[in-house]
């Protein structure tokens, strides 16, 4: 288990650059098969993959499954503090043991001919087990794998060999820990099909380079020129000022609508707002930090940046996290079984409940505990593109991606040219050729 809290401050340092060339980055990586096969078979199956919430299994026998790619895995609770994952298939004709989704069970009983498993994954029950002549193995029982949990979040590997949770992260911990992802409820949870490769999806979240082309409307909200990437071994991340205009805005001493909507928010009132252009961005952090802390949240773990900015974190290969005091939206890309023109995109959203889980010690005080009820779990809705709003700005970027996953096809089209201020695309590619062309894992 990744335990370790180390709550000095999310880094700010600027991370030294990796060289990463400047080679166009081949099409056929988001088109063909036989690359949709190699990241199957190389990567998928040998990352660390965030399956699901702790908050989703609270009690014994609670479970939830995991769907990623041909795979479906069953996470469960076995005890207060064991969680166990398996892979979702009956040793005897191959059932899948749940259906996809959330539940209780004592025991796993398979639905076909009821051979039954306990919590350990241990057969329990054959259903005329005579009639096995050859007797039935005694290892037979539901296949393990590892899982470990961080950040609140139960973590799978379908390398039986593989590294642990916390090499694997690497610096995220120390970066994320600060927001108490552990304290956080999720209170929207949806996965759409979109005809894309799951690359494309991950690209146009990780360069702002686009927001020109695609988003003009936060143009007035954000600096999408003044964007410090970082990146690490295998993950990274850029840090999106938000509250104030871009460099791009024509008038740079415009307090905009969007603007005066953050303030709101933060609890200004934009109308007698006694300041200029370069006061919005610290007012609104010291409103927002002094909002936060008369509704019991506790954010002396972030910084005054983090007040207003997005921390946009990507986990290689497919977690995305716009990451804001207070809350946070998880992007997860999963790659569709058979077909590199199309992915699942899951899309959930975290908020901080003010004092629900006190993470300044065992014995915070009780009292505080029982002032906010957690939210609700969202019920998980699935959708085809285009069949649900996601918002302005992620329905930009859907209508979007499609018609690059046709251009990618196309004969005339040779690879990514990607610029500087693109290259954590760049670095995700470095990532994967590592995986796909390195040592085996
Ligand atoms: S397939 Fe599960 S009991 Fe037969
Ligand atoms: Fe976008």
């Amino acid at each position: 288990m990744v335990t370790e809290s180390r709550l000095s401050g999310t880094p700010m340092e600027k991370a030294p650059e990796p060289e990463l060339g400047t080679e166009l980055i081949p099409a056929e990586r988001y088109t063909s098969e036989e690359y949709r096969q190699l990241e199957w078979d190389r990567m998928w199956t040998k990352v660390w993959n965030w399956a699901g919430r702790l908050q989703d299994i609270p009690n014994p026998g609670d479970y939830f499954t995991f769907e990623l790619g041909s795979e479906s895995i069953l996470i469960v609770r076995e005890t207060e503090d064991k969680i166990r994952a398996f892979y979702n298939v009956c040793p005897h004709r191959g059932n899948q043991i749940r259906n996809a989704g959330i539940g209780h069970a004592e025991t796993f009983q398979c639905a076909y001919h009821f051979f039954e498993f306990d919590l350990q994954g241990h057969l329990v029950c054959v259903p005329d087990e005579y009639t096995f002549t050859q007797g039935v193995p005694t290892e037979t029982g539901l296949v393990e794998l590892p899982c470990d949990t961080w950040g609140g979040t139960v973590w799978i590997n379908m390398n039986e060999d593989c590294e642990s949770l916390e090499e694997f992260l690497g610096v995220i911990p120390e970066h994320l820990d600060p927001y108490h992802f552990e304290d956080m409820y999720m209170v929207q949870d949806r996965t759409i099909e979109w005809d894309t490769n799951w690359k494309a999806s991950v690209d146009a979240f990780n360069e702002v380079y686009h927001v020109q082309g695609i988003h003009p409307q936060i143009l007035e909200s954000l600096d999408d020129i003044n964007v410090q990437i970082d990146l690490y071994e295998r993950h990274n991340r850029y840090l999106v000022p938000f509250g104030l205009v871009s460099p791009r805005y024509p008038n740079q001493d415009e307090i905009t609508s969007s603007l005066k909507g953050m303030m709101l928010t933060a609890g200004i009132d934009p109308e007698t707002f006694d300041g200029n252009m370069a006061d919005v961005r610290p007012a609104m952090q010291k409103a927002t930090r002094e909002k936060a802390e008369a509704a019991g949240m506790d954010f002396s773990d972030l910084n005054d940046d983090q007040m207003t900015d997005d921390y946009h974190y990507y986990i290689f290969p497919n977690l995305t996290f716009n990451t804001h005091a207070g809350g946070f939206m998880m992007f997860r890309q999963r790659p569709h079984p058979t077909d590199p023109n199309k992915m699942f995109y899951d899309l959930q959203n975290f908020a901080l409940i003010p004092a629900v889980v006190p993470h300044n010690g065992a014995d915070a005080d009780a009292g505080q505990r029982s002032s906010v009820e957690p939210p609700p779990r969202p019920k998980h809705e699935t959708y085809k593109h285009g069949e649900v709003s996601l918002g302005l700005g992620l329905d930009q970027d859907s209508y979007n991606l499609p018609r690059v996953q046709r251009g990618m096809g196309s004969k005339a089209y040779k690879g990514l040219l990607i610029n500087y201020r693109e290259r954590r695309i760049r670095h995700m590619h470095k990532t994967l050729d590592d995986y796909i062309e390195g040592p085996d894992r």
